[in-house]
């Protein structure tokens, strides 16, 4: 099924497991994957934002089980700059800056081992997802609506740098790419990213990300949740494959080696652990954040 702007719609049901950024970490990858059945989800509840590949030593086997999980996937600028043999990671990094140099390792890396067939499914993945989850219809983006590789921070929404597209139909967005967890509520629309499910979210602990969503009628309970993994063994195989650079320690450090893309906001909380919450957003109305989880 697609809406009115060709953009193809799936009902979810009244609740989803949404992730994203898994970074060719595939023990991130499959311990974010194991939550999500322990927790009872199908596969067409679980939702991926895109960026299955990026930093780490593993891509073409996080590929392998993100499509093998028959998930709803959609593409990000690392599956769009691979599948398309791309000059580099469509980041939009400055050249010569720290991010353009660390980002061509890996880029380099996912070029040699993502074989043709892979290619042609990342090709085929959608760009836009919308969600039909209860009274809810939430479009699943990768950056923003406007470009796949365009970072939005907190600090962007709540600063009013940014504001999301006032697009009919939907009630709000689920976006990907700039790998911290957060959830808003701007000019009636949600913003929710479900942070990083590879890569910490530079907040000084190696926990990665996802996000739990439940509607109930015109009330929509978004969970942003963390998960401890073996990220040893994860900066491991990055070293042994060659990446043995600021993203290894990263794993474990929780601290990204370059802040170049974090707004002044986000450098400022560099370090400081970021806390699981829960949000409840009523249909166009007010959001309300829990005051005991936030
Ligand atoms: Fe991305």
């Amino acid at each position: 099924m697609a809406n009115s702007k060709n953009i193809p719609t799936v009902e979810i049901g009244v609740r989803a497991f949404v992730f994203g950024g898994s970074c060719s970490n595939l023990q991130a990858t499959e311990a974010v994957l194991n939550r999500a059945t322990d927790l009872g989800f199908t596969a067409n509840e679980i939702i991926f934002t895109g960026d299955m590949i990026a930093y780490c030593g593993q891509p073409a086997e996080t590929a392998h089980l993100i499509r093998q999980a028959g998930v709803h996937a959609i593409m990000g600028n690392c599956e769009e700059s691979i599948a398309f043999e791309l000059d580099d990671c469509g980041c939009g990094f400055a050249d010569g800056s720290a991010c353009d140099a660390l980002s061509q390792q890996w880029f380099n890396h996912c070029l040699n081992v993502i074989d043709a067939d892979t290619r042609l499914w990342m090709q085929q993945l959608p760009r836009f997802l919308d969600i039909e989850l209860g009274d809810f219809t939430l479009r699943c983006i990768h950056g923003t609506p406007e470009a796949i590789n365009e970072f939005i921070f907190p600090s962007d929404i709540a600063a009013g740098r940014y504001t999301p597209r006032n697009e009919d139909g939907i009630d709000g967005y689920i976006c990907g790419h700039s790998g911290i967890p957060f959830a808003a509520e701007v000019s009636n629309k949600v913003w929710i990213n479900s942070g990083s499910a590879g890569m910490p979210a530079n907040d000084g602990t190696s926990r990665v990300w996802y996000a739990l969503f439940e509607s109930a009628q015109i009330k929509l309970k978004v969970s942003i949740e963390s998960l401890d993994y073996d990220h040893e063994v994860a900066a491991s195989i990055m070293r042994k494959r060659g990446l043995d650079n600021g993203y290894a320690d990263c794993l474990s450090s929780g601290i990204w080696p370059s802040h170049d893309v974090l707004p002044a906001e986000e450098r400022q909380i560099t370090g400081i652990p970021i806390l699981p919450s829960t949000f409840t957003f009523k249909k166009k109305i007010a959001t309300v954040q829990d005051p005991q989880l936030a």
